[in-house]
C-alpha cells in the first residue's frame, strides 16, 4: 500500500553538504519527497522527538548532537514507504549496515549516522504531525 514516512538528514550530513546524495538515494528507491524543510532543532524538540529512548545512556548525546547544526525533516511517499526506507538507511550502526545503503556510504558513527526514518506506521503518522502541518504536505 502506498504510504507515508518521516525521514530527517541529520547534522552530520548537512555538515558535509552531502543531503542531495542522500535524497537521490530516497528517490532512486521510487519514495517521493512530498514534504521538506531545514531547520535547526531546539533541545525541547529534540528531546521530545526522541523522549522514547529517554532512559537510554546515550539519550543526551543523542539530543545535543542532533541540535548541534541543521537538520532536513521529509515526509517520503511510495508504496510500502515505512519499509523501503528503512531498507535504503540501513542498519543504524553504520558497521552492520548493508553495502549500497546510505548508512553504509555516509555514516560516520552510530551517532552520526546520516539519517533517521520512522520504524512502523504508527510512529510515521505521529513524527510526521511532529514535523508538519497537512497543508504542507503536497503528494
Ligand atoms: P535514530 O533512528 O535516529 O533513533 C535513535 C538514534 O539514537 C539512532 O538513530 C542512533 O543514531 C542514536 N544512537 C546513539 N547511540 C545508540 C546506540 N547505542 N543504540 C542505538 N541508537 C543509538
Amino acid at each position: 500500500a502506498t504510504e507515508r514516512t518521516l525521514s530527517i538528514i541529520k547534522p552530520d550530513a548537512t555538515k558535509r553538504n552531502i543531503t542531495g546524495k542522500i535524497i537521490d538515494k530516497f528517490e532512486s528507491a521510487g519514495l517521493r519527497v512530498v514534504a521538506q524543510k531545514r531547520i535547526h532543532l531546539s533541545d525541547a524538540q529534540a528531546g521530545d522527538f526522541y523522549a522514547v529512548h529517554k532512559e537510554r545512556p546515550f539519550y543526551g548525546d543523542l539530543v545535543s548532537f542532533m541540535t548541534s547544526g541543521p537538520v532536513v525533516v521529509q515526509v517520503l511517499e511510495g508504496e510500502d514507504a515505512i519499509a523501503k526506507n528503512r531498507e535504503v538507511m540501513g542498519a543504524t550502526n553504520p558497521s552492520e549496515a548493508a553495502a549500497g545503503t546510505i548508512r553504509a556510504e555516509f555514516a560516520e558513527s552510530i551517532e552520526a549516522n546520516s539519517v533517521h526514518g520512522s520504524d512502523a506506521p504508527e510512529t510515521a503518522a505521529e513524527e510526521i504531525k511532529f514535523f508538519f502541518s497537512d497543508d504542507e504536505i503536497v503528494g
